[in-house]
């Protein structure tokens, strides 16, 4: 059997990682600026991360949601005092796409309605309802399109109040900084008057932070550059640091009710040991804090590269755009220098999700890169 080709894929082996960095099957080393895909928070093979998580292996690695776990009330604990969102309930899952389909689920129950406001350049993930409410077509099935979704350009609040008015709307969903879309975000009076929209017409606003989320923005979310309260949060990449966990924080006004949920493998014991580990070691190693030390740096260092146009988004989730578009550039970052970096549906920006410990040194290895290769 061969694999279904879907990915297009760089001609790249990574075999052992640690920190910052990747090595490949001939041992070279490569500086990793893009987390694969933004999932790696606390550095690769974290000594404390490879110790939970052997260790709860050699304890039990998995029983049914029908059984107690205290490791998930830890993980729901540590999560809630970290993230200073202690007033929200937490629903564990696999992943970033199952995340916003249970927040969008919930959002319907509890409404009873069933449009969803989003926005131009979202992306939220590929099942039914969180492909249906990412922007792109060409990545939606016609079951998908079955769903109701408005697509709406970020910060004109006035197409926002004009659609929830139609009485229809169950939930608006919005990244935190959008991540595939190429790093725009909304304004703190866009998000804060899209919260008053919702809380006055039934209507519930869930945050995206799978991407944006676990400290990378340099806040715990990104939403809480603006001062709101979302009804749910939903979160994955950067929480197991490469263990497959997501999870949706949920409000206290809304209620659980026994099988509106659930899932096989969400919350088992190894998802929350890597959950809990991670948790442990941002608080630790003051990750939130590097991230903003470092993001101050990175913003200086990049203006002694002429040819960078802007940087776009916050902390350790960086666009850098040039006035080209940057295919070639990104080879020539991972064949000759070594670096990853991502792309993004903006073809003139090099997206930047470096780990969470990222160091300026690293920084200055980056910027000395762009300016061997650009000249
Ligand atoms: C903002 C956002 N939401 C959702 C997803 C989907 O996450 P997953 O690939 O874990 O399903 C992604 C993945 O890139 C994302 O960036």
């Amino acid at each position: 059997m061969e694999l279904f080709d879907v990915y297009p894929l760089y001609n790249v082996t990574p075999v052992k990682a640690e920190g910052v960095y990747v090595w490949d099957e001939n041992d070279t080393k490569y500086l990793d600026f893009y987390g694969g895909h933004g999932v790696i928070s606390i550095g690769h093979s974290h000594p404390d991360y490879v110790k939970s998580l052997s260790e709860q292996l050699t304890k039990i690695g998995f029983y049914s949601n029908s059984i107690v776990n205290p490791l998930q009330q830890e993980l729901a604990h540590k999560l809630g005092k970290l993230s200073g969102c202690e007033n929200y309930n937490l629903f564990l899952c696999n992943s970033g796409a199952e995340a916003n389909e249970n927040a969008l689920k919930m959002a319907s129950f509890e409404t009873g309605k069933s449009r969803i406001i989003s926005f131009k350049n979202a992306f939220h993930g590929r099942t039914s309802a969180a492909v249906a409410v990412t922007d792109n077509a060409s990545i939606n099935a016609p079951l998908n399109l079955r769903q109701a979704v408005t697509f709406l350009p970020l910060n004109d609040i006035e197409l926002v109040i004009r659609e929830i008015g139609k009485g229809d709307v169950a939930a608006v969903i919005i990244e935190g900084i959008q991540g595939v879309g190429g790093l725009d975000e909304g304004t703190t009076e866009f998000f804060q008057e899209v919260q008053k929209e919702c809380n006055e017409n039934n209507v519930l606003l869930i945050l995206d932070e799978v991407q944006s989320g676990y400290g990378r923005s340099g806040k715990f979310f990104a939403f809480q550059h603006h001062h709101i309260q979302p009804d749910m949060i939903t979160t994955a990449k950067g929480m197991g640091n490469g263990f497959p966990v997501g999870g949706v924080l949920i409000a206290d006004k809304i209620k659980a009710k026994y099988g509106r949920l659930g899932t096989t493998f969400g919350g088992n014991h190894l998802a929350c040991a890597a959950g809990i580990a991670v948790l442990d070691v941002m608080e630790k190693e003051k990750l939130t804090e590097n991230v903003n030390e470092v993001y101050g740096y990175f913003l200086q260092e990049t203006k002694t590269v002429p040819k960078i146009k802007k940087v776009k988004g916050k902390g350790l989730m960086l666009g850098v755009e040039f006035d080209f578009e940057v295919g070639d550039l990104r080879k020539k970052l991972i064949f000759d220098q070594h670096i990853f970096t991502g792309g993004s549906n903006n073809k003139n920006l090099l997206r930047i999700l470096p780990p969470l410990n990222t160091k300026k040194e690293h920084v200055d290895i980056f910027i000395n890169a762009l300016k061997e290769i650009l000249g």
